[in-house]
């Protein structure tokens, strides 16, 4: 039986998935005590700071060993192990080829939305990103093919989650909503198609760091 489409991103209380500028990721190393780069990471590191202690996080992403194991690290497992592919933007793709270590941490095929033309990139471990030039459709059809009996995850960022929900291919969403305000940034919901999307609770669970808010989405 076919997976189900979903996204799983991290939100502050205002709405939005990442700071304005992208300058914090791919700084050049002389530019990262400059006061925009440093206010990058420390907005994007409050977003995310219920993530990081996380033992499952920290090892696949090579952060070292040890870490947080109750609910919110349950979490973070039990994303990981339904994703049986992923499908992300190029900007996302851009940030991460710089910022994930040689073993990336989806370990599945990755889909990236794209009008690059570019070989695919693969490492150890199992992630090979593979560049889909014809559209998101094509991008899931090739997503949900690898995935098997496992979820297909659109990973991000927030403009090609939009074209998904937009599009009527989310089944369900969950969002990590962290306890920050931005004021500014890249808004996840801007421009949804607000009289299509109709959103069904499916969970709430607050831990003591982060809310998780899941939903099924469904046709107006
Ligand atoms: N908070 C979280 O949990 C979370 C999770 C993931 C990402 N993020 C953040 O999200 C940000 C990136 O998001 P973003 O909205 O700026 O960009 P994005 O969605 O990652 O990438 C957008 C780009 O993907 C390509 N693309 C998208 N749809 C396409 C289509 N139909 N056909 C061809 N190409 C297509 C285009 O690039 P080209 O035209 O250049 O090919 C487009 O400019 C980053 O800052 C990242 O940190 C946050």
């Amino acid at each position: 039986m076919a997976g189900k489409v979903f996204f799983s991103v991290s939100m502050s209380l205002d709405g939005f998935i990442a700071p304005e500028s992208m300058e914090g990721f791919i700084a050049p190393e002389e530019r990262r005590d400059a006061p925009d780069v440093q206010r990058w990471m420390a907005q994007w590191m409050e977003l995310q700071q219920w993530i990081f202690p996380q033992r499952f996080f920290r090892e696949n992403l090579k952060l070292g060993e040890g870490g947080e194991e109750g609910r919110d690290n349950e979490i973070v497992r039990e994303t990981f192990e339904r994703t049986g592919a992923s499908v992300m933007g190029k900007r996302m793709f851009d940030l991460g080829e710089k910022a994930w270590p040689e073993e990336a941490p989806f370990h599945t095929p990755v889909f990236v939305v794209t009008h690059e033309k570019r070989d695919p990139w693969e490492r150890p471990g199992g992630t090979t990103c593979h560049f889909v030039n014809d559209g998101i459709e094509t991008a899931l059809d090739q997503a949900r093919g690898a995935a098997g009996d496992r979820d297909v995850r659109i990973a991000g960022g927030g403009a090609t989650i939009l074209k998904y929900v937009n599009a009527g291919l989310i089944d369900e969403f969950t969002i990590a909503l962290s306890p920050v305000l931005f004021g500014s940034g890249i808004r996840l919901f801007e421009g949804v198609d607000a009289g299509r999307v109709a959103l069904e609770p499916v969970r709430a669970e607050p831990t003591q760091r982060v809310t998780h808010l899941t939903y099924a989405v469904r046709e107006r």
